[in-house]
């Protein structure tokens, strides 16, 4: 297995593109299975969790041709059963449900794998098919039966997963239905848009309250997966902690509100239509506090990164609260910890005393948390060793090497 070994405190400089986003693409595929006309997927990333959505899409019948960033998919499903180790390859199998139940009014899913950063159940996912009047049952394999029918339901809480799942659901049910509370994230929001472009109906698209009226069919697609957010935030975190001037190129600062907010405070920022610019003395300071809380507020895909920022501060206090995922804090304070961090968990809160970290040798356990990991290590005095990188590859393309090109010292060993 490989590591990452980073020599902290080299600045970093240039620029930088970010590709699409990963929780992006997953919709979109997931949501393919909705016609058997092609969907032409642009700007689509070359990373492991899009790799093995491609694998289930094709393991359960879709043709799927991928040249460069652009992903071709088109077909019908031969099987509307999903094999229990593709699905356990990643959470994103879950996306898959609303289409296939909307489309082929049947679908089996084994429990879906993914990042071991908290219980993540699929309660609203279910209860929101149910309210549709589609039969569901789970055990160790969700079993979805029957034609959805148009409904009102409200989501207990505004989950991005079950969000995409009923409104697919809903875009081809008999008849009208309303969803209230549903999530607002850009990604949510770009799946509403390439639905309408294919045929949908729905009113409302990018508020948490959507109307939609079922149709019979829906037609193929060319659209441009939205730049992430959470890659771009990772660049700017990586500046902000080694020190020096980058500029995040390809990237869409309206995405990322909050977590500018929070950069804006501490470091020059110049802020694009398309771009970032960020300048650092590789001293962060601290944060006051910050509660993560779906979009528009500060995302839980984000923590970690401030996490990092926070830990590695000259001094001062930052309190985190991770409202989303309760493993995401422990984990990483924990690593950070072994770097020489102070910070003190208490359920879903952190106080972090920003000091100097040393090299150490950590573990990333997420996707998210490694990155964060790796932004600690930049910053810190001395030779890191980041095990458990098979994490970060599932969402970031080629992490090192990009930071390497911007001049910091990382390889893979
Ligand atoms: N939740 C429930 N019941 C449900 C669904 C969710 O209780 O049926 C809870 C979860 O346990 C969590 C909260 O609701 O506490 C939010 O979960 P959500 O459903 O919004 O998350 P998700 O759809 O599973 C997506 C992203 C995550 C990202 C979250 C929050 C994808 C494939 N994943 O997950 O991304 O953290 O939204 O924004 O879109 C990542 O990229 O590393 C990642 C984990």
């Amino acid at each position: 297995m490989v590591d990452y070994i980073v020599n902290g405190g080299k600045r970093l400089n240039g620029e930088i593109s970010v590709y699409g986003a990963k929780n992006c693409a997953l919709a979109l595929l997931g949501a393919s299975v909705l016609t058997d006309d092609e969907i032409i997927l642009r700007n689509c990333p070359s990373i492991v969790d899009v790799d093995n959505m491609i694998l289930l899409l094709k393991s359960i019948g879709k043709t799927v041709l991928r040249s460069g960033s652009v992903v071709r998919i088109s077909g019908g499903l031969t099987t509307t059963r999903i094999p229990k180790n593709i699905a356990s390859l990643l959470r994103g199998s879950a996306l898959i449900l609303g289409g296939a139940v909307a489309k082929y009014n049947e679908i089996e899913l084994p429990l879906p794998g993914g990042c071991a950063i908290g219980a993540r159940p699929m309660d609203i996912h279910l209860q929101g098919l149910e309210s549709l009047g589609v039969e569901v049952s789970c055990t160790d394999v969700v079993r979805c039966n029957g034609k959805p029918k148009g409904a009102s339901y409200k989501l207990r809480f505004a989950s991005v997963g079950a969000t995409e799942n009923l409104v697919c659901a809903c875009v081809m049910a008999k008849g009208e239905s309303f969803l209230y509370n549903c999530a607002t994230e850009p990604e949510v929001v770009a799946l509403e848009e390439m639905l309408v472009k294919m045929g949908a109906k729905i009113n409302g698209v990018g508020t948490p309250d959507l109307q939609i009226v079922g149709v019979e069919k829906l037609r193929g697609v060319e659209f441009d997966i939205i730049p992430d957010r959470i890659v771009a935030a990772t660049y700017l975190s990586a500046a902000a902690a080694a020190g020096g001037n980058v500029d995040v190129l390809n990237c869409c600062p309206k995405h990322m509100d909050a977590f500018l907010n929070l950069l804006h405070t501490r470091f020059k920022v110049r802020v694009f239509e398309n771009a970032i610019r960020i300048s650092s003395s590789g001293q962060p300071n601290d944060y006051g506090k910050i509660i993560t809380a779906p979009y528009p507020f500060f995302p839980t895909d984000m923590q970690s990164l401030a996490l990092s920022l926070a830990a590695c501060s000259n001094g001062g206090q930052t309190v985190i609260y991770e409202k989303l995922f309760e493993n995401r804090l422990r984990h990483n304070s924990e690593e950070l910890c072994r770097m020489g961090a102070n910070i003190v968990v208490e359920g879903d809160k952190a106080v972090i005393k920003g000091r100097n970290l040393n090299g150490a040798t950590v573990c990333s356990r997420d996707l998210r948390g490694g990155a964060g990991l790796v932004i600690a290590a930049l910053n810190a005095e001395g030779q890191s060793v980041i095990k458990g990188i098979q994490h970060i590859d599932r969402g970031y393309y080629r992490l090192a090497d990009c930071l390497k090109d911007l001049g910091a010292d990382i390889d893979e060993k």
